[in-house]
């Protein structure tokens, strides 16, 4: 089973105290932090560039996350590498634009974890000729581009669909994780939790953050005991 990892989305911090909500939430006990890069071609919104990476590299200790939602990940991967992502994450839909598994081998060249996103309508089949070249998958649970979005239910089988194509690496999910809807997701099979709103939203990240943990561990305990007692 794959350790439950809790993201925290940046871009629902406040960034005119970028440093202190780092570290307010690395002290609450994340795993990685997660950061959300928009080129507006891609998505309908901009985010931010290398350089807020790389400031907020300086502060952290945890993983960088990094998410490109971005049309030309060829072009910035090694910028957003080079300023200290740990896991370099972008989307199959530009597929059709370079060569998706070149970049991702270069990725992993470069001693960094590479992975693919999937929007809410792209099939996870669209991986499979990528399965051997990933370390993580991002599903997206919302159409990417904003936070503070409902969480897609139709979605969830997209984990098993990538077990079952052999894939044994990290399974994220991206966009409205809540309490209210962590245990789904992890009893369907994801380990990695990026949640936004859910964790900057709330004065008691500590707390959020506890609890978001206490509730995926016991889906993902739940969902295997369920899977041992089907298989006598
Ligand atoms: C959406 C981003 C998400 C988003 C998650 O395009 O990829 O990471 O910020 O935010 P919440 O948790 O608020 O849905
Ligand atoms: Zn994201």
């Amino acid at each position: 089973m794959h350790p439950v990892r809790i993201a925290p989305s940046l871009l629902a911090a406040d960034f005119g105290k970028l440093r202190d909500e780092v570290e307010s939430v690395e002290q609450a006990g994340c795993d990685w932090l997660h950061l959300d890069v928009m080129d507006g071609h891609f998505v309908p919104n901009l985010t931010f560039g290398p350089f807020i990476v790389a400031a907020v590299k300086k502060h952290a200790t945890k993983p960088l996350d990094t998410h490109l939602m971005i049309t030309d990940p060829w072009k910035y991967a090694d910028p957003f590498l080079d300023a200290g992502s740990d896991l370099l994450t972008f989307h199959i839909e530009v597929e059709e634009k370079g060569d998706v598994g070149a970049l991702l081998k270069h990725i992993r060249s470069r001693g960094k974890k590479a992975g693919l996103s999937v929007q809410p309508d792209t099939p996870i089949s669209r991986l499979k000729p990528y399965i051997q070249d990933l370390d993580l998958v991002l599903i997206m649970s919302v159409f990417a581009g904003f936070g503070g979005q409902k969480f897609m239910t139709s979605v969830l089988p997209k984990a098993q669909e990538l077990r079952a194509l052999g894939f044994d690496g990290e399974i994220s999910m991206d966009g409205g994780i809540t309490p209210a809807t962590i245990a789904d997701s992890a009893a369907a099979g994801t380990n990695v939790f990026v949640a936004g709103t859910a964790v900057f939203g709330v004065d008691d990240r500590k707390a959020r953050i506890s609890e978001l943990r206490q509730l995926a561990e016991n889906a993902q305990d739940t969902s295997a005991s369920d899977t041992e007692s089907s298989s006598i």
